[in-house]
């Protein structure tokens, strides 16, 4: 394993991804842990990441002398590699010429961290982001590589295993980047190729049964990927002992209770309690027309729904210990930057925070580490339908934020048959997994159209389709004519509370995805 200490550059997270993917476990800290957690991570080599700081500046942040002590081979990305500079002696300065962006280093020598691995002889395409730069190497290091304005972009010192590189080889602007990172993790530090689904799969079941015993653990199901993860990782450590409950809100899609009582109950032999809790909702929303308002209102409709059967439960003699949640590592590493810097606090997420004070769980996270695409390799060798694993996002309040103003069940069942229209047509014409995100929204106005020789004023359905990659920033995808011309036939033929379907041609910002 591979530890990696943050000085705050934007890349950090990046350096974590790109370990992983060359099949090493790796973890992610602030770089002013204590002493202690370095050593007893265990760690086969560490990852020093840039950073905004100059250290020369006063309280710049320093590298913990655990890094050296445990005796691993060390690899200094900018910030990384100059503050490994400073602490053996080196000098750093501001550059003259800063340099962001792309850049060519030449090779100065065939150290093991850059051997054999190049563009074109001797030189590399890499990815610079740097204002300061070592100007005199500490004692031990030679040059590895220069660029006309950094003589010094990369050191080594091959004897202890020390590597500095201005450069930052986890970009994907940084061609051999990947490579550079297997040779360090792989040949230099000796980490087996073991991070790979089948094991962390072996090595979370094993875990989670000497975590759990023969306790009971409680679990809420959303159909979502990271609660079903975790539902299929439990089942396959302690079967019977997990109980899901699967709140049925009024606010899903067609037939998503169905599908997911039918993969988790009828297929993988999970126990699943399904509740009906639509009225209870829908009661809840009433009158109700702000979207922050209902959102609060179904968050908290959903715990009260989630304590009473948990309690239930618990009535019944099954004293339950155990409660699991899907934290992922983006909640995690996220949560400890708003923490300044404590790492590891519990998410408190929207669907199990805030139980009331006589449920009293010990929470269990098994996908705490884990990055979304690993957690999606994870489903799929856990046997999970592919459909469910890759498919698109769905917020919390569901339909709730998808039919504008106040919710009524006649409008929730309008649009559930509109958006599974849309969904169909996506899938048939391959444009579902070319769409980050889709759905249909319900307006409640009412707008005219002919039937026959007659008018009729009927609801108004809008189609909206997005690009993006993050979902902080987002394009309309440009659906083929055709494809939104069949969707919305549909929609007015089969649906005759519908006159009119529109497409949302909005872009974010300013737009949002959702409407609400
Ligand atoms: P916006 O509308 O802010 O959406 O551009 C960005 C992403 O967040 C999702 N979203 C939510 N997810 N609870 C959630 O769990 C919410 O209240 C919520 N609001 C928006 C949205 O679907 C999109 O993927």
């Amino acid at each position: 394993r591979i530890l990696v200490l943050d000085y705050g550059s934007q890349y950090s997270q990046l350096i974590a991804r790109r370990v992983r993917e060359a099949g090493v476990f790796c973890e992610m800290y602030p770089y002013d842990i204590e002493a202690q957690r370095i050593h007893d991570f265990g760690a086969k080599g560490v990852i020093l990441s840039g950073g905004p700081e100059s250290v020369y500046a006063e309280n710049s942040p320093k590298i913990n002398d655990a890094v050296f002590d445990i005796n691993v081979p060390v690899l200094g990305i900018c910030y990384g590699m100059q503050a490994m500079a400073d602490r053996f002696g080196g000098k750093i300065e501001a550059s003259s010429h800063q340099e962001f962006g792309a850049a060519i280093i030449e090779k100065t020598a065939q150290d093991s961290f850059f051997k054999g691995i190049e563009d074109e002889p001797n030189k590399l395409h890499v990815w610079m982001s740097h204002g300061d730069k070592v100007v005199e190497l500490p004692a031990g290091f030679e040059v590895t590589a220069r660029t006309p304005s950094c003589p010094i972009a990369a050191m080594a010192n091959e004897s202890k295993h020390y590597y500095g590189v201005q450069f930052h080889p986890e970009v994907t602007h940084t061609l051999q980047g990947e490579a550079l990172i297997s040779r360090f993790v792989h040949q230099i530090c000796g980490c087996a190729n073991a991070w790979t689904p089948d094991n962390i799969i072996e090595m979370r079941v094993a875990q989670l049964k000497e975590q759990i015993g023969d306790e009971q653990v409680l679990l809420g199901l959303s159909g979502g990927v990271d609660s079903s993860v975790v539902a299929a990782l439990l089942h396959k450590a302690i079967g019977e002992q997990l109980t899901c409950v699967f709140v049925d809100n009024g606010l899903l899609r067609l037939h998503e209770g169905d599908q997911v009582m039918q993969i988790f109950a009828e297929n993988m032999g999970v126990k699943v309690i399904r509740v009906d809790a639509e009225e209870r909702f829908l009661t809840a929303l009433a009158g109700v027309s702000d979207p922050e308002a209902k959102r609060k209102i179904i968050g908290k409709t959903f715990i009260d729904v989630f304590a009473d059967t948990a309690r239930e439960l618990s009535g019944e003699g099954k004293g339950i210990q155990f409660l699991a949640q899907g934290t992922i590592y983006p909640d995690v590493i996220e949560s400890a930057k708003s923490h300044q810097g404590k790492a590891h606090v519990i998410k408190s997420h929207h669907n199990v925070g805030g139980l009331p004070d006589d449920l009293q769980f010990k929470l269990i996270e098994p996908l705490r580490d884990l990055f979304k695409d690993e957690v999606r390799k994870l489903g799929v060798t856990l046997g999970l339908p592919e459909k469910m694993i890759y498919r698109h996002p769905f917020p919390g309040p569901g339909l709730g934020v998808r039919i504008l103003g106040e919710v009524k069940k006649e409008y929730a069942d309008i649009l559930r048959q509109a958006d599974a229209i849309f969904m169909q047509e996506l899938e048939k014409s391959g444009w579902y997994d070319k769409t980050a995100q889709a759905f249909a929204v319900f307006q409640p106005v009412k707008s005219v159209g002919v039937v026959g020789d007659g008018r009729r004023y009927a609801w108004v359905i809008a189609l909206r389709a997005v690009e993006t990659i993050d979902f902080m920033t987002a394009r309309f995808a440009h659906l083929p004519y055709d494809l939104i011309e069949t969707v919305s036939n549909r929609i007015m033929n089969e649906i005759k509370e519908v006159s009119r379907v529109t497409y949302d041609i909005s872009s974010k910002p300013p737009a949002t995805i959702e409407w609400e």
